[in-house]
């Protein structure tokens, strides 16, 4: 092999400079040049010099990170190591949880210290439930989350202080706790119904079950099966790298905001259909295809670029997502419980015409991890407008594991793009009646 460099030779000047080359752990996925070093090429002093032109961020690294690895080709993702498929068979998702913030798996001992902090931190500040109350019925559960998790930050000031270690993972834990006592009391008072506190014997996913689906007074019991299910689905959803909303937690957090602030807006960022909200968009979708026979029309559709194959498609996978893979499975499990949903049969015959179909095998589409989960959470008894919710919840401790290791990485500064400027050159204003 030879020298770990570019020589790039600027042809407007003849200038040619030579670029180290940096790797990660897999030099196929992780040789990058440091994109300042392009600086250096200008046609005369007068030049701000060379930048590199990236829309969404499609190959451009912003950080250097240890947590989690796709390999998009080959349709592997690992979390710290270990492959998604080990960690939804045999762990939980706070030990999931507690690996991607710790770098490392919890002992029993540990992980029990790390489960009770996490129950501790469950119940919701009295105002918070009056802050729901005021939203509307109909309002979207998502947004109430936004909303709620914004207004957090004024019930914890001390989260300002992002350099204190200990307040750090007291949020951390908290933030964990209360997102999934949020995003049930919003589903609560969606449907009207008394909110159900937390029950800090259970389990993260049996207590998230018990506010959901519990009344008043009585015990609730989980079927385990459906706990279970709710594990799975929580893990493959932890983390998944620099995505959009991830993105959005490093960006907001690289301006120091308090942890509550920073998720309020990487959950915004989840909430759109072409990210976590594509689970709500693919069970739409399904609905409105109302039957098999209707497959062919919509697949026409879709190649006709009149509407998106939702829950199909992915900026890194260009193989099979892997965590669609184990979803479809967990589906089966779920509906020996619930009964089948119908909407897998349309789902499935959308898979099978698109996986045949030119137009999306040359484009590499694939279901990702969207198209199946939907499903699930309907049978299981929740309406959609929860799903890009019940993706929030897992995906918290993602976000948090990214942003510590912001906090950490003393090579990172407040996160600020260059532009290409395309507008007008310096002018003057005319006066008001002149122009
Ligand atoms: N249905 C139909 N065509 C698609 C789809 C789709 N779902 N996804 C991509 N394409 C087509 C594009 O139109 C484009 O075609 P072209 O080459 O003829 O112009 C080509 O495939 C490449 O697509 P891009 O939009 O360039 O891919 P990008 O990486 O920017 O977008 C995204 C990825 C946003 C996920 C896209 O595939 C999409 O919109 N999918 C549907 C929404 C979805 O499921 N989102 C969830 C993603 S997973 C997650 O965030 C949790």
């Amino acid at each position: 092999m030879g020298k770990d460099s570019l020589t790039i030779t600027d042809n407007r000047t003849g200038q040619t400079i030579e670029v180290p080359i940096e790797y990660g752990t897999y030099p196929k996925y992780g040789a990058a040049i440091p994109a300042a070093a392009l600086r250096d090429l200008k046609v005369d002093d007068e030049d701000f010099g060379m930048m590199t032109y990236d829309p969404g961020y499609g190959n451009t690294a912003s950080c250097k990170s240890s947590v989690t690895f796709i390999d998009g080709e080959r349709g592997i993702l690992r979390y710290r190591g270990y492959p998604i498929e080990q960690l939804a068979e045999h762990c939980d998702y706070l030990e999931v949880a507690y690996l991607l913030l710790n770098g490392e798996l919890p002992t029993q001992s540990s992980l029990d210290i790390w489960g009770a902090s996490i129950r501790e931190h469950q119940m919701l500040h009295e105002s918070v439930k009056t802050y729901l109350d005021g939203f509307n019925y109909d309002s979207h559960t998502m947004g109430m989350l936004v909303g709620a998790l914004g207004a957090l930050s004024t019930f914890y000031p001390d989260a300002r202080d992002i350099a204190d270690e200990e307040a750090v993972e007291l949020h951390t834990c908290r933030l964990i706790g209360k997102v999934a006592t949020i995003a049930a009391f919003g589903y609560r008072h969606s449907r009207g119904l008394p909110y159900i506190y937390p029950d800090a014997d259970l389990s993260y996913t049996a207590n998230m079950m018990q506010m959901l689906f519990g009344s008043p007074g009585k015990p609730y019991k989980p079927n385990p099966t459906l706990e279970r299910a709710l594990e799975v689905l929580f893990i493959l959803h932890a983390d998944h790298e620099q995505n959009c909303s991830a993105s959005t937690m490093r960006g907001i957090g690289s301006g120091h905001a308090d942890p509550y602030s920073a998720m309020a807006g990487a959950a915004a960022a989840l909430y759109g259909p072409l990210h976590g909200g594509a689970n709500e968009a693919v069970l739409k979708m399904l609905t409105r295809i109302g039957s098999v026979d209707n497959v062919p029309g919509y697949i026409e559709q879709v190649k006709k670029k009149e509407v998106l194959l939702q829950g199909f498609g992915h900026r890194v996978y260009k193989s099979y997502d892997p965590r669609a893979t184990i979803i479809k499975k967990t589906a089966y499990e779920v509906f020996e419980i619930t009964g089948k949903n119908p909407l897998i049969d349309i789902a499935l015959e959308l898979e099978r015409i698109a996986l045949e179909d030119d137009y999306f095998v040359s484009r590499n589409l694939y279901p990702n991890v969207d198209f199946y989960s939907g499903i699930i959470y309907q049978a299981m008894g929740l309406p959609v407008d929860m799903y890009p919710v019940l993706f929030a919840i897992p995906r918290t401790s993602g976000w948090l594991a990214q942003w510590r290791e912001l906090l950490s990485d003393s090579e990172q500064r407040i996160a600020r793009p260059r532009q290409v400027y395309m507008g007008e050159d310096e002018r003057d204003v005319a006066l008001r009646e002149n122009r």
